[in-house]
């Protein structure tokens, strides 16, 4: 099913003014805005209601202030950026409600930007309020929601702002439905997920619903020490989840059954690469857990030691290992769409020298799998959240199909749930 609802090139919005739910929640440090991706990603629509001469209200949250100002979550770095990319002046309001902004707002002319201050500063943001929706919408003749990342959140300015203004999807709200969509409604064969990160809890989900419809689903990250600690396997240090266990039993439970019936794969690490700490100067080595899997060769000059199948008890496991990582890398050849979501090992730490740290080369060479460095490459969807951070700082953004600006709302809509942000939105007659 294709996507149902107006968008901004069904209406006339010739100078109109437009107010625009973006999200800008991008990371900061020490003030600096350290990945702009979804700032990027939003100028699409910015550019095309300016071409069509609209006053341009942008509003956005960063971060979770708790619905108090605070100068720490202030989106006046986005202003700046924005204005940057843009080539474009843009004003900025030092609130998003108020008789100062109606005053700017009142001022404005056919091609101008304002930027609002953060809506979370503002508790009445997130508990929905219709007051602040309405105060919210009156500044505006028609409402654009362009925000991805917070459409699975139903608050003020995603769901409230819809009952007093027309409503109509921007074009990165669009494309990320439409193509979300189609991956898990009609995807090119075989169908493969690779799902990693530190928590079940966020994935269970998408787990479920990637085992019915997948043919292959991969399990990376400290989310897989769960399975192995489910599985009988001593994980020593490494990270898990003692409460998640059971959850963990059941997947692995429908995914054997499943794989019982029809060709499917359910795969876990079968090694790893551990280290005692999570630093780039650690030592790591390789493990594989009596699987067997990194050294068992009769022939070979010199026995693997006894140590290359068990974990130390202080030991952590921080990536998959080399035998895990290309056994992904090798379906991933046989696979029509690729659905990643999740680093599968430890991506932050950075190595002295080499461009991939040393808990990174798991993830590495399924990003290099993935975008065809094997000779095959099949259609790639990768979901939000931390996987973009690494695929960003590797200059690989642009190389995929799609990369999802949504963490959270990426992952709910690909689980089948309905976003109260885009429900909200006015249908295509
Ligand atoms: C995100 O980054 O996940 C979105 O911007 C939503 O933010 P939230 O999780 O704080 O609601
Ligand atoms: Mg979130």
């Amino acid at each position: 099913m294709s996507f149902n609802k107006k968008t901004i090139k069904d209406i006339d919005l010739h100078g109109k003014t437009v107010l625009i739910r973006a999200d800008y929640n991008v990371p900061l440090k020490d003030g600096k805005i350290t990945d702009d991706y979804r700032i990027k990603q939003s100028l699409p629509t910015v550019k095309y209601l300016l071409a069509q001469h609209a006053k341009l209200v942008i509003c956005s949250h960063l971060g979770r202030p708790d619905g108090k100002p605070n100068p720490e979550f202030s989106l006046f770095p986005v202003a700046k950026r924005l204005k940057e990319l843009l080539e474009h002046d843009v004003e900025f309001a030092t609130d998003c409600i108020g008789e100062r902004v109606r005053k700017t707002v009142e001022g404005m002319k056919d091609g101008d930007i304002v930027l609002l201050e953060n809506l979370r500063f503002h508790a009445e943001e997130e508990a929905n309020d219709a007051g602040f929706a309405k105060e919210l919408a009156s500044l505006a003749d028609v409402f654009v929601q362009d925000g991805f990342g917070v459409v699975h959140r139903a608050h003020a300015s995603t769901e409230g702002v819809t009952h007093f203004l027309p409503s109509v999807a921007g074009l990165l709200l669009e494309r990320e439905v439409d193509t979300i969509t189609k991956v898990m409604e009609e995807p090119q064969r075989p169908l493969m997920a690779i799902i990693g990160g530190a928590k079940i809890a966020d994935k269970i989900e998408i787990l479920h619903r990637f085992i019915d419809i997948a043919d292959f689903v991969a399990i990376g990250g400290a989310m897989a020490n769960t399975f192995l600690v489910a599985e009988g396997i001593d994980v020593a240090a490494s990270l898990y989840d003692k409460d998640e266990l059971s959850v963990a039993k059941d997947i692995m439970t429908k995914a054997a059954a499943k794989a019982k019936k029809q060709p499917f794969v359910f795969a876990l690490p079968r090694d790893g690469v551990v280290a005692s700490k999570i630093d780039r100067v650690a030592p790591t080595r390789l493990v594989d857990w009596s699987t067997h899997v990194v050294a068992d060769i009769e022939n070979y000059p010199k026995r693997p030691p006894a140590a290359t199948s068990q974990i130390h008890s202080h030991e952590m496991i921080l990536d998959i290992g080399p035998f895990s990582a290309s056994f992904i890398a090798g379906a991933i050849q046989l696979s029509g769409t690729v659905v990643w979501n999740g680093a599968v090992g430890v991506t932050e730490t950075k190595s002295l020298r080499d461009p991939v740290g040393p808990t990174a080369h798991g993830t590495e060479l399924i990003v290099e799998a993935m975008l065809g460095k094997l000779g095959h490459r099949p259609f790639s969807l990768v979901g939000g959240g931390d996987t973009v951070g690494f695929v960003e700082e590797r200059g690989l953004v642009a190389s995929f199909d799609h990369v999802s600006t949504g963490g959270g709302a990426s992952l709910e809509l690909m689980s089948g749930r309905k976003l109260p942000g885009v429900e909200a939105l006015e249908n295509k007659e």
